[in-house]
């Protein structure tokens, strides 16, 4: 691995291992070695000539394929709902790739927190270029034998994820907004009226006192204190929203106290930065200021101390709706068309007036963060934004709370981040296209160190219907962070809110989320601890061609395929098998078909009510007994599955799920065979007191029995 550092490059704090990393300034010897060519003028340019067969991965959460080839991608946190086809930006900037070279394979990070472009081919169907929109930079190349390998290095050089609580891999339902105590109340009572596992519920804006953060409205949630333990004393936690702009208000504590001490961005004058967001003129933190982190981070403490566990950080790439300016130009010039024939310029300029009023780079340019005596631009900086909202957060929860893990995630998000929370990939829409996002956004979001990350499941904008949800549900129990949410105005996608039949097959979804549960967190875990992906292209592990064609499955954890349905009114789909493999398909945890498929590629019906897996060879699988809540699972008894020629050996890792610097625990299941018997023994910590198993061998002969730890 070597790390070129260009011009003087501001300090992200992305890279916190550089190990086994060589620092060198010699450009010649990177264009040497990555055969990229490189130029620094005042802009820094990469270009690399791609072959036939050249293929990218990476680049976190981005639009398009498992494979980057042929797209532009912008790294530019952007608040845009609308992720369409063509759109080039989202809220993270992950300017990781990996270029898939019929040599050898290359990773490629560049270290940038401004705009940075990333043409894969799309101007020339044959050239790589990368634009950084600046003369400061730092490049980490990092060559290996496998793309596997050179994730790892990186992930090593990142760091680990933060830790999430157990709880945190429950199911969790989210809607904009259950606004008061009643509604809260509600949702609880109607899932477990239905028998539906649920471990946390969302509060968004309309839970604050006119959307000042750190504030609860006393009307809408009489005695906060009082209800979040009612809550939890059922198993249920809140987990409310935070916002990175902060209302400007006399008398408002955060108003005045980040106004006094100068933690607010500032604009040319130094005066704070004024913009608008939900609660209108808002001051935004500056959280590239340690000392403003500091400040911000303990601002939680005021919803901990009343009991909560968990935060989600939003619109924190900031999202701008306007500023004064801004609207008032918009304001103008649409007062200077009133009586006017408009023609199709002029009417479509006072419509761009408007349209381009929220997130404007105008007004992203006109205000200022201050570290170490030093101004900076916001542009320059963009995109640490909501990183380092985040990691005030996170910094602080570790501070004040140094024993006990807190749920934290965000919606922008830049490379290093995870270390603190993970992130929900935002505003995505009820649309089958953002199902089939969401599935190849996973492993290219665990190339850059977000392993706890999830999308809303159903879509956030836009009506979904039944079906959808179903079929979204069946691929997001795998998903680490596990939450339904919808925009307001759209209609109500908890899981009982349809016909009786598709409330039958979510409750047995869900409830195989639990099932799993043991297996997830055990797997989440290791490969947390590993620096490895827990979703994976088949590419990444098989080297076939037919496996790097693949972009419509995944790999899970150590042992599963996923084939997710993502089509309406599909009774069947296309799967290809890198290798033999058990076909596990369940109704329920203990409902569920197996049959051995051959590599090669299949037609395989799935039925709505079933959520089809598939097992690899010489791999296991743990189950456990559903229940409700997470913390009142049963770990004296599992169930095994698995699929085995010769022997199998599983890990299982547990800890107590909420400690900062869990003990672990491990119990490792051999399972062996030899044509004959089935052999089975359990070393290590004793996680289970009785494992059933339904075992399938090679040889097509189905072993089923108990055995006792
Ligand atoms: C943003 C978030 C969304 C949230 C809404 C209201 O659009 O991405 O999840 O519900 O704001 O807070």
């Amino acid at each position: 691995m070597e790390l070129i550092n260009i011009g003087h490059p501001f300090e992200t704090d992305a890279l916190v291992n550089l190990e086994n990393v060589k620092i060198i300034s010699d450009s010649i010897k990177f264009q040497e070695d990555t055969q990229f060519s490189l130029s620094v003028e005042n802009v820094i340019v990469l270009k690399y000539k791609m072959s036939l067969h050249d293929k990218i991965y990476g680049l976190g959460e981005q639009m398009r394929g498992i494979n980057k080839r042929g797209g532009l991608y912008e790294s530019f946190a952007t608040d845009d709902p609308s992720h369409v086809p063509d759109r080039v930006s989202l809220y993270g900037a992950h300017n990781f790739f990996i270029l898939d070279s019929e040599t050898l394979p290359v990773g490629i990070f560049i270290d940038f927190p401004g705009k940075v472009t990333f043409d894969m081919g799309f101007t020339h169907k044959d050239e790589l270029e990368v634009t950084i929109q600046g003369k400061d930079a730092k490049i980490l190349w990092i060559k290996g034998q496998t793309k596997l390998e050179i994730v790892q290095k990186f992930l090593k050089c990142i760091g680990p994820s933060f830790l999430p609580p157990k709880w945190a891999f429950g199911f969790q339902q989210s809607r904009w907004s259950y606004p008061n105590a009643e509604s809260v109340k509600y949702i609880a009572d109607e899932f477990d009226r239905h028998n539906i596992p649920l471990d946390t519920i969302y509060l968004d804006i309309d839970y604050m006192e006119r959307y000042k953060n750190f504030t609860v409205d006393e009307e809408r949630f009489p005695n906060f204190k009082a209800f979040v333990k009612e809550m939890r004393s059922r198993g249920i936690r809140l987990i409310p929203i935070i916002d990175a702009g902060c209302k400007i208000e006399e008398d408002y504590f955060l108003h005045e106290t980040g106004v006094k001490n100068g933690f607010y961005c500032v604009d040319e004058n130094k005066e704070p930065f004024v913009g608008a967001v939900w609660p209108g003129k808002v001051h935004f933190p500056d959280f590239i200021n340690p000392e403003a982190r500091t400040w911000f981070g303990d601002q939680y403490n005021v919803l901990i101390d009343q009991g909560i566990e968990g935060f989600w950080n939003d619109m924190n790439e900031p999202a701008i709706f306007y500023s004064e300016k801004g609207l008032e130009e918009a304001i103008d010039h649409a007062v200077s068309c009133k009586g006017k024939n408009l023609d199709i310029q002029s009417f479509f300029a006072l419509k761009d007036k408007f349209m381009s009023v929220s997130n404007s780079m105008k007004d992203y340019q006109s205000f200022y963060h201050r570290k170490d005596g030093q101004m900076y631009n916001h542009m320059d900086l963009h995109n640490l934004y909501g990183y380092n909202m985040t990691r005030a957060a996170g910094e602080a929860f570790e501070r004040n709370y140094p024993a006990k893990r807190m749920l934290l995630f965000s919606r922008a998000s830049y490379v290093g981040m995870h270390r603190y929370g993970g992130i929900w990939t935002g505003d995505n829409h009820a649309w089958w296209e953002h199902l089939l996002l969401n599935v190849r956004m996973m492993p290219s979001l665990n190339m850059v160190g977000f392993i706890y990350s999830g999308a809303d499941v159903g879509g956030f904008g836009a009506h979904a219907d039944s079906e959808l949800i179903t079929r979204w549900t069946q691929f997001a129990i795998f998903t680490p962070l596990f939450r339904n949410h919808a925009c307001m105005g759209t209609r109500d996608q908890e899981p009982f809110r349809f016909d009786e039949e598709s409330t039958d097959t979510l409750r047995n979804t869900i409830q195989l989320r639990y099932a799993l549960h043991r297996y997830l967190y055990s797997e989440f875990m290791k490969h947390r601890n590993n620096y490895d992906m827990l979703f994976k292209p088949l590419s990444f592990v098989y080297d076939d061609e037919a496996s790097a064609q693949v972009e419509d499955q995944l790999l899970y954890g150590d042992g599963l395929m996923l084939a997710p349905v993502y089509t309406p009114n599909a009774k069947g789909r296309y799967v290809y098998l890198p290798e033999d493999m058990l076909m596990w398909q369940l109704k329920k945890y203990d409902d569920y078909q197996m049959e051995i498929f051959e590599k090669g590629h299949h037609y395989i019906s799935v039925p709505l009510e079933a959520t089809t897996t598939f097992i690899g060879k010489n791999k296991l699988v743990v189950l456990n007994k559903p229940t409700n809540r997470i913390e009142n699972i049963d770990t004296s008894r599992l169930f095994l599955k698995g699929f085995i020629e010769d022997q199998g050996v599983y890990v299982l890792y547990d800890d107590d799920g909420i400690s900062r610097e869990p003990k672990s625990k491990n119990m490792v299941i051999t399972v062996s065979y030899e044509g004959k018997e089935l052999i089975i023994n359990c070393e290590g910590d004793q996680l289970c007191q009785t494992l059933a198993y339904d075992i399938y061998t090679s040889d097509q002969k189905r072993h089923k029995g108990e055995y006792h730890v």
